[in-house]
């Protein structure tokens, strides 16, 4: 069974509460609950963490003996060189995710420091986008 992780970023653990109109009202854990139901042929883990040095242990961690990591670093996506290079460093693929279309937002959100050393890139289609993420590791 190939083992995949979502890890999120800062801020992502008020989704459900945190700006609804952009982000969904839906909790991460209960939407998470259901992915697991519907890809339960994958064994899926969730980490999130606010604290960019935590996030790059955790990529650390996982990103030589994983199958995949399912990424939405959200703000540190356009600031962290840190978590860019870890992406980098590791030889298990990353899909990089995005709730919202970063692209139809502010323009500091167009850059990313994380899609040059990404697998692809999946961006604005809600919650969803994570399960678009998980299925590219169907193949
Ligand atoms: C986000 C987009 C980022 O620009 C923002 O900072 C987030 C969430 C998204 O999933 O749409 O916190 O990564």
């Amino acid at each position: 069974m190939k083992k995949l992780i979502i890890i999120n970023g800062p801020n992502l653990n008020l989704l459900g509460k945190r700006e609804p109109e952009i982000y969904g009202s839906e909790t991460f854990e209960d939407y998470f609950e259901k992915l697991k139901v519907k890809f339960n042929y994958f064994n899926i883990e969730y980490y999130q963490s606010n604290i960019e040095g935590e996030l790059i242990d955790k990529i650390q961690e996982v990103g030589f003996s994983y199958d995949g990591i399912i990424l939405n670093a959200a703000a540190y996506t356009h600031t962290s060189v840190g978590i860019g290079d870890a992406i980098k460093a590791i030889s298990t693929p990353v899909v990089e995710v995005h709730i919202s279309n970063t692209f139809a937002r502010e323009e500091f959100r167009h850059q990313s420091f994380i899609s040059p050393n990404a697998k692809g890139v999946i961006l604005g289609f809600g919650m969803s986008s994570y399960d678009l993420a998980i299925q590219s590791f169907i193949v």
